[in-house]
């Protein structure tokens, strides 16, 4: 961890009222901790969208009828492509017929994002969400 630096920051009161009832809610301990994740939070979405290939990991959660259309082998195929950008994947059957996957992902950005988008956009993917994070390497 680095050196601790302390910064003023000039707020109007009708930004920083609303703030600090954010952090209530949120129960941050103090405002420092929260900037510090507003901060973070900048930082990541900046490793997705300016840094071009930047290293990230990021989670995909579908819901599909594995009896639809040839979907689940579809969406087997489409994993083992690239399966070296998955880490681990989890298969809940929720009835019978749907069925909920968990993707952890790792790798370059564009990889990640193209298939994330793949899978979500296959026909017969009832629901889908893709969380974007950082492998934290490089964030204090
Ligand atoms: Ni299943």
């Amino acid at each position: 961890m680095g050196k601790l630096t302390r910064f003023g920051v000039s707020l109007d009161e009708d930004l920083l009222e609303p703030f600090d009832a954010l952090c209530r809610r949120k129960e941050y301990g103090n405002r420092s901790e929260a900037i510090r994740d507003l901060i973070r939070k900048a930082l990541v979405e900046d490793e997705w969208t300016s840094q071009g290939d930047a290293p990230v990991a990021g989670t995909l959660t579908l819901v599909y009828d594995h009896h639809r259309n040839d979907l689940a082998r579809r969406l087997m195929n489409m994993q083992h492509d690239d399966h070296d950008i998955i880490v681990t994947t989890m298969h809940v059957h929720l009835d019978h017929h749907n069925c909920l996957e968990v993707l952890v992902l790792k790798g370059d950005s564009g990889r990640v994002r193209t298939l994330a988008d793949r899978l979500l956009s296959c026909k017969g993917v009832k629901h889908g969400t893709f969380s974007g994070t950082t492998t934290g390497q490089d964030l204090a």
